[in-house]
């Protein structure tokens, strides 16, 4: 399976990654062939071989491009225009990494853009000898706020690896009781293939947190899901283990990512290396953080591989941000830490979701005095529309327990979305899907989806990975419609300044298994 001869490349290749040579005879012995296609999650022969390509917006004038490579690049140049023939426009940036990380990540914003244009891109040593081949890449710059346009974007939270060492349609043969569920028929589109297949129907990605999955190498390793010679992880093999899924998803996305703007807000598996504590059934050992690397904690991964536009909307790194995309204002706020002084964040000191020893990231409320000064600031003549995601949930109709249902992030969050209008906001954190009523305070608003006041909420956790979807409690009052049987992705339309149809599209074969439409006046004249 591939994350054993990841495993084995990566332990072959060792110190040698690094070397500073862009040269084909001088990079490290291949272990695998390229032969003209970068393999998902294998070690490419040239280091400087750019791979993950993953876009963000950076206001309607810029774009930031990011990449990874296994050597550091000095000054990592992107070279941009308006034509496929004519990318003479250079821009540059910086090479970061961490301790455990096997990649540089390359960030580079280019800046000057017009908006909602086409742009034709290329990432300095993309084509290099040993390389790839890789066509000219192209974006779309976001639209200005005010532009009228309809439009449409692809909502997806706990998005995990796909494909063999992922959910695929098998799952570890030694889980017993607590083995993976759901695996995918065998004709299903995985989520990342539905979102291929669609492509053309959005005109970008948010994931809202619980990006990979790749803490779920533990489980998978003792499941026997890579076989049984990478049973008993330990602190050596996990970092390569963690970095080949980690790595492979980012590969998986690239096809996305590379043309469309990908906005992602921080779930607790990007601070979590055991899943919140995994118990080996089989040779009943229990994983605790003592197996976690550096990588793995206090969301070091996700600072370093993204770039969120926070410099443009006064917010903290790719925890808390926003951004206009025409009629609509989109907020990612993050429910792992940083919550208002007072209320314990789930991923902080005493939770133990992620391990409990996370953040904070900004200073003591920094987060909610961001949030109300962003809402407070929009301008709802231009955009009328105010979306905003994050990760955990506080409607659910699912597992009732503290770890899912984060009654902080509630009485944080809630009354701001309130006082200020909000129109939807969009969760997940529990596998399944649930179609909100516009609730606030566990009143539902009697308006229902025509005009309410209080904000739509919909939960929608099902985009899958390795362990599969979680089961429905129950039905309470607040619910519309609940599925726990599919995966799926969420689809935003905006069609005008009062109409927002929602859909909950199926991975499997992209039939439309719930849509709804919230109307609201929108009229602010006060
Ligand atoms: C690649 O490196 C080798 C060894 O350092 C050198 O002989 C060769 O000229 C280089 N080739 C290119 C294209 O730079
Ligand atoms: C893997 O181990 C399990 C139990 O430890 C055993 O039942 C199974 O046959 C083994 N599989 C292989 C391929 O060795
Ligand atoms: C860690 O696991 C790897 C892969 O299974 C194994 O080769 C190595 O010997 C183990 N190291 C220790 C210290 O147990
Ligand atoms: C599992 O290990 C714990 C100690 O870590 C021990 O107390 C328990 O008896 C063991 N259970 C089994 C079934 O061996
Ligand atoms: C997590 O990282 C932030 C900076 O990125 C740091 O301020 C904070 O102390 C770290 N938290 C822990 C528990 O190490
Ligand atoms: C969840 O638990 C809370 C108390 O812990 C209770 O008030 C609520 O009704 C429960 N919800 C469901 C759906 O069971
Ligand atoms: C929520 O409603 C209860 C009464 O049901 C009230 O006591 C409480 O103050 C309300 N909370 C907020 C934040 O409005
Ligand atoms: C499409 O997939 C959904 C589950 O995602 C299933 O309920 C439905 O029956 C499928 N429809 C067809 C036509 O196969
Ligand atoms: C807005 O879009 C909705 C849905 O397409 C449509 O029914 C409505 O007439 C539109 N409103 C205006 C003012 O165009
Ligand atoms: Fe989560």
């Amino acid at each position: 399976m591939w994350a054993r001869s990841v495993l084995a490349a990566a332990l072959l290749l060792g110190a040698g990654v690094h070397s500073q040579a862009v040269n084909e005879t001088n990079s490290p012995s291949c272990i695998t062939e390229s032969k003209g296609v970068h393999v998902p999650g294998s070690i490419p022969c040239n280091p400087y071989e750019p791979l993950q390509h993953r876009l963000a917006y950076a206001g309607p004038n810029g774009m930031t491009v990011s990449w990874s490579t296994y050597a550091q690049i000095a000054s990592p140049e992107v070279y941009y225009g308006t034509s496929p023939f004519d990318v003479s426009s250079i821009a540059t940036g910086y090479s970061v990494t961490y301790p455990t990380s096997r990649v540089y990540d390359n960030h580079v914003k280019i800046t000057g853009l017009k908006p909602n244009t086409k742009y034709w891109y290329r990432v300095q040593y993309q084509n290099c000898p040993g390389c790839a081949y890789r066509a000219t890449d192209t974006f779309v710059t976001a639209r200005e706020a005010g532009d009228e346009t309809p439009f449409s974007v692809a909502v997806v939270v706990d998005l995990g690896l796909m494909g063999r060492d992922g959910l695929s349609t098998s799952v570890g043969p030694l889980g017993g009781s607590s083995a993976a569920a759901n695996p995918l028929g065998p004709r299903d589109l995985n989520t990342i293939q539905g979102l291929l297949q669609n492509k053309d129907t959005y005109d970008f990605i948010a994931h809202y947190g619980d990006i990979a999955y790749a803490d779920y190498f533990i489980k998978e390793s003792w499941q026997g899901y890579f076989g049984n010679n990478s049973l008993i992880p330990n602190v050596t093999s996990v970092v390569d283990g963690y970095n080949s899924l980690l790595e492979q998803y980012y590969d998986q996305m690239t096809p996305l990512t590379s043309s469309k703007a990908y906005m992602v807000g921080a779930g607790n598996h990007e601070a979590n290396c055991d899943n919140g504590g995994t118990t080996d059934a089989v040779h009943n050992i229990t994983y605790t953080t003592s197996i976690c690397t550096t990588g793995q904690t206090n969301f070091t991964g996700y600072i370093n591989h993204f770039r969120m536009p926070s410099d443009e909307s006064g917010g903290d790194g790719n925890f808390w941000y926003s951004f206009d995309y025409g009629l609509a204002h989109f907020i990612t706020l993050d429910s792992e830490t940083d919550l208002p002084v007072g209320l314990q964040s789930p991923d902080e000191a005493g939770g133990s979701d992620a391990g409990g020893d996370n953040g904070p990231f900004g200073y003591p409320n920094e987060q909610i005095q961001w949030l109300e000064q962003d809402l407070a600031s929009v301008d709802r003549s231009k955009t009328p529309w105010i979306i905003i995601g994050l990760h955990r949930p506080w409607y659910i109709a699912a597992k009732n327990d503290s770890g899912d249902v984060c009654l902080a992030c509630q009485q944080a969050f809630e009354p701001l979305f309130l006082k200020y209008n909000v129109d939807l906001y969009m969760q997940g954190h529990v596998h399944l899907y649930e179609r909100n009523k516009p609730i606030a305070n566990y009143s539902i608003d009697p308006a229902g989806l025509n005009n309410p006041k209080a904000p739509w909420n919909i939960v929608n956790g099902a985009a899958g990975h390795y362990d599969g979807l979680d089961t429905l409690v129950g039905s309470p009052y607040w619910t519309d419609v609940a599925i726990d049987t599919a995966y799926g992705w969420s689809r935003l339309t905006f069609h005008n300044r009062t109409h927002l149809t929602h859909e909950f599209v199926s991975s499997a074969n992209g039939t439309i298994l719930d849509s709804a439409t919230l109307y609201k006046a929108h009229d602010f004249d006060n």
